[in-house]
């Protein structure tokens, strides 16, 4: 297995991160450009959504074609140039594997809709009339999970968009295929790989009702994954690089599996369970209050159940597909510097990898639209339409998905206060914040105080201390409310993180005597911390 547990990796959201050409779409040499600031931050690795040349109705999540660039991003010579400089800097770069499924432009799925016996197999195709679908599932973007094709008589999967056709892994072609995409991006220099919903494609035997649900319960963990995946990394030899699994709806049991070394599957598991917690029975369109105590006991269950079995966490807040957490759990107003730091300190010492997400390091914020047309995610669009029919006012949809829409973690990175925030030199493919005059790496880079500076020492002290990159973790204070703590021990190394996740003082009450802080989000801890101010974070070190 690679050595990643000292490492903090940062995610790029290509088409938001910084547009070179002046066409308002982020590029690959944008990235380029902003190396030495990445390296500043003291990130690792680099994981790029995908680059691979596609229709973008998914904004690349659906790949026409995997060896590729899309020319909207650059050329294979930028992305080459990308791995080599950012290699020169000890950064490597990782890329984003969308195999559950490809574009319906991909030259497979052309191949299958012109009737052809061996592509038609690369799919889930099934036989059903018009009005009758194989089975009632829904797919993740709202709607049914089943298209109908006339011409073929036949219904094809897509758990996501139709334009996003799930491939068949039972057939060993398809395997075969996806093994050589690795291959090659290996071959150029790829250190690492992301594997988007990797945990959705063993489908079952047979397709039936979900009479309870939506079909995920059929589909999620399916009964071949394990296997799949072995056979995957195994096969391209990818065990020493850094790879992890985007799992959807999963469980601790198979989230062990997939990351313990000696199962020979991934390096690390995205599981969403944590960022669940505002959702009404597990539903993303039904918004309730955050309960900090429901991700208390979350943190801790999948914290002291990977380390019992040898498994390990990806640990983050943000994505592409998240609203931003200083906007959800912090308060982005009164609060938002201290509230942003703290929220990094809760998972950044943890046991696992931690992950950046493109801005995180600055606190940027929600996106605060105000017109669906500002939107652009299909998922959003979708979900507004379904909210209207379902009786829902305009206002009242736009509410739930100006806080759901993963547009609020997709506008253009804050760099500067100059026109366009410093991203592009003209109008960029989304609209930006209003908050750049204030928000943007440069008063980050220039301030010792700022996020920035604090997510440099968070990453600086996982290098340092092997407590937190090798140690055993263990959740203390339990009971106190809005209270997240935990202890980090190696041999005599020891040390203790208090997070206030609540605008209101807390008094823990307890003598951390013998323990000196080394970081915290207020100019100095209080008491060696027995008092927490709103949302102030502690980091205790034993002496
Ligand atoms: C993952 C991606 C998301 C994408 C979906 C379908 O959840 O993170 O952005 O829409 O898979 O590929
Ligand atoms: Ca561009």
């Amino acid at each position: 297995m690679g050595n990643f547990k000292n490492k903090t990796i940062y995610q790029i959201y290509v088409r938001s991160f910084k547009d070179s050409n002046g066409d308002g779409i982020g590029d690959i040499r944008g990235i380029i450009e902003k190396l030495n600031y990445l390296r500043r931050l003291g990130v690792d690795y680099l994981w790029l959504t995908p680059i691979f040349t596609s229709p973008q109705n998914d904004n690349g999540y659906d790949v026409a074609d995997y060896l590729n660039v899309d020319p909207l991003f650059g050329n294979m010579a930028d992305l080459e140039e990308l791995i080599q400089k950012a290699g020169e800097k000890g950064i490597g770069i990782m890329l984003d594997m969308v195999f559950n499924h490809t574009s319906t432009k991909h030259e497979w799925f052309k191949r299958a809709m012109a009737g052809e016996e061996e592509f038609l197999n690369y799919y889930i195709f099934k036989g059903g009339s018009p009005d009758t679908p194989p089975t009632n599932w829904k797919s993740k973007f709202g709607g049914p999970a089943w298209a109908y094709v006339e011409n073929l008589n036949k219904y094809y999967l897509h758990l996501f968009d139709e334009t996003q056709a799930d491939l068949n892994w039972g057939n060993p072609a398809v395997r075969e295929n996806l093994k050589n995409v690795i291959r090659f991006w290996k071959q150029k220099g790829i250190k690492g790989f992301r594997f988007d919903v990797i945990n959705l494609i063993s489908k079952p035997e047979v397709f039936e009702m979900d009479f309870e649900g939506d079909g995920r319960r059929f589909y999620t963990d399916g009964p071949l994954v394990h296997e799949y995946i072995k056979e995957l990394v195994r096969d391209t030899g990818i065990i020493d690089m850094v790879t992890v699994g985007e799992m959807s709806s999963t469980s601790l049991e198979n989230c062990i599996k997939y990351s313990n070394p000696a199962e020979e599957e991934l390096s690390m598991c995205f599981n969403f369970h944590h960022l669940k917690i505002d959702y009404k029975d597990q539903d993303k369109w039904q918004v309730i209050p955050p309960d900090i105590e429901k991700l208390k006991g979350l943190f801790e269950a999948w914290q002291i159940g990977m380390q019992k079995t040898d498994g390990w966490n990806a640990l983050f807040w943000c994505n592409h597909d998240q609203p931003r957490i200083v906007s959800r759990l912090g308060d982005d107003k009164a609060y938002r510097v201290v509230s942003a730091k703290m929220l990094a300190t809760s998972i950044h010492l943890m046991r696992g990898t931690p992950y950046i997400y493109q801005g995180e390091e600055l606190g940027m914020t929600n996106a605060y639209f105000t017109d669906i047309s500002q939107y652009q995610d299909i998922e959003s669009h979708n979900y507004y339409k379904i909210m209207l029919s379902q009786g829902k006012s305009s206002s009242e949809a736009l509410k739930i998905i100006g806080l759901r829409s993963r547009d609020n973690s997709r506008t253009p990175m804050q760099w500067s206060d100059e026109e366009y925030a410093g991203f592009s030199k003209n109008k960029p493919w989304i609209s930006l914040l209003d908050n750049y005059k204030s928000i943007n790496a440069e008063n980050g880079l220039n301030d010792d105080n700022s996020i920035f500076a604090y997510y440099q020492k968070l990453i600086r002290l996982r290098k340092e201390k092997a407590v937190i990159s090798e140690g055993g973790i263990e959740f203390i204070l339990p009971n106190t409310k809005n209270l997240l703590a935990y202890r980090r021990y190696l041999g005599p190394e020891e040390i203790i993180a208090l997070n206030n996740f609540s605008n209101k003082e807390i008094i823990i009450g307890q003598d951390f005597k013998g323990y000196k802080a080394i970081l915290g989000n207020y100019e100095s801890p209080l008491n060696g911390g027995q008092t927490l101010r709103a949302f102030e974070a502690v980091v205790l070190e034993k002496q």
